[in-house]
């Protein structure tokens, strides 16, 4: 902050309560010190006013507040530049002296997160580290491992992707045998370390709307073998077409899907994230998908992703444990 703001801040917070100070003194110098039922003499609808002093408890509860502000401002950076004089905010561990991460010292929410986060790494980072050190799967297979990655999971991802995992309309379930990107345990976590971005183009001005039902028509009936809601207008033999020539290079020949880009099967509706019925299906080719799913790397470093890719790959592989919880 430069010195005018700093001085800006300043000049206003204390002449705020200077200010409050002097009309709460100078209104209580005017008044009655006794009880009265006289009235200050107007009425408003009927109801009127009794000319009595502040009770005293009430004077009391404003001057603390005042007390309180003041004892506040000295404590807690409130004033512009002014750090506070609360000790333990020089540094995050004063035997490293690492300095926050701004560089600055001083109290400040921030700082405050910071430290407990490193106190929690200093008590939990061996634990981390040794799991991190192990194969996936053997990760997979301890049940305290588990629990931490299933308390990892409630706070970081069970928003998208459901507190069973299971999913929800366009976040993927995550403990059945349908992968997008791949099901394998260092996959699973190359998928939440660094995140994936899928792209379904949109094909409404390639092959216009015919060509949309017509493609959808061969999904729904040749792909997964349902069959065409009555009535529709849509030809699957022509849909067969179009999909070889547009659709195959991602989802492959048979619509089984390429994990690599994120593309999947399509023989498989029960994984459809955004819907498999025939509207869904128009919806989607019309125009288009993005799915994103956010990296994880910098919020929970490797350690952490690497329970969390234990615990996801524990929950498609049959275990009790992870279950249990
Ligand atoms: C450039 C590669 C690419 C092409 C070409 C492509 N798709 Fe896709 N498709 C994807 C990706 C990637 C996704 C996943 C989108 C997401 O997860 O948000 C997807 C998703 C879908 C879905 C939704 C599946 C679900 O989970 O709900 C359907 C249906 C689909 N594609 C059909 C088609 C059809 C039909 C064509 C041809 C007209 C086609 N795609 C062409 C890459 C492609
Ligand atoms: C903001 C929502 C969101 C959050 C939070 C989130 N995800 Fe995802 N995740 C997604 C979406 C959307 C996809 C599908 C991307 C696509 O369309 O291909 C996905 C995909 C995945 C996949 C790949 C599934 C597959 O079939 O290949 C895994 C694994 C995964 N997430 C794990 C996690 C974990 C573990 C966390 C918590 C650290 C997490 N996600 C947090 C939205 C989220």
């Amino acid at each position: 902050m430069t010195t005018f703001w700093s001085l800006y801040v300043t000049v206003l917070s204390l002449g705020t309560i200077f200010a409050l100070t002097w009309l709460l003194l100078s209104t209580r110098k005017g008044q009655r010190a006794e009880q009265t039922d006289e009235t200050v003499g107007h009425s408003f609808d009927g109801i009127e006013e009794y000319d009595n002093p502040l009770p005293k408890w009430w004077f009391m509860l404003f001057v603390g507040t005042i007390v309180f502000a003041l004892g506040y401002l000295v404590l807690y950076p409130g004033l512009g530049n002014w750090k506070g004089v609360l000790p333990g905010y020089n540094y995050l561990d004063n035997e490293k002296q690492t300095p926050f991460a701004n560089g600055q010292s001083g109290w400040t929410g921030v700082h405050e997160w910071e430290k407990e986060m490193a106190k929690s790494d200093a008590k939990f980072g061996p634990i981390f580290a040794k799991y991190a050190a192990m194969p996936i799967e053997e990760v997979a297979k301890d049940p305290q491992a588990l629990k931490m990655g299933g308390r990892l999971f409630a706070s970081n991802c069970s928003v998208c992707h459901g507190s069973d995992a299971k999913g929800a309309y366009g976040f993927p379930n995550l403990t059945d045998a349908d992968w997008r990107w791949g099901g394998e345990p260092e996959t699973i976590k190359t998928t939440i370390m660094g995140g994936r971005h899928a792209v379904m183009p949109a094909w409404l001005d390639v092959i216009k709307e015919q060509g949309v039902s017509d493609v959808a028509a061969y999904v729904l009936t040749n792909l997964d073998g349902r069959k065409l809601p009555e009535g529709l207008k849509a030809d699957p033999v022509n849909g067969q077409k179009l999909f070889a020539a547009n659709c195959a290079v991602c989802h492959g020949p048979e619509g089984k899907g390429t994990p690599a880009m994120g593309a999947p099967n399509l023989t498989h509706p029960a994984a459809f994230i955004y819907g498999s019925s025939f509207a869904q299906l128009q919806q989607t080719i019309r125009y288009g998908r993005q799915g994103v799913m956010p990296a994880q790397e910098q919020l929970q470093g490797n350690d952490k992703v690497h329970l969390l890719a234990a615990y996801v790959y524990s929950l498609s592989h049959g275990d009790k444990q992870a279950d249990a919880e």
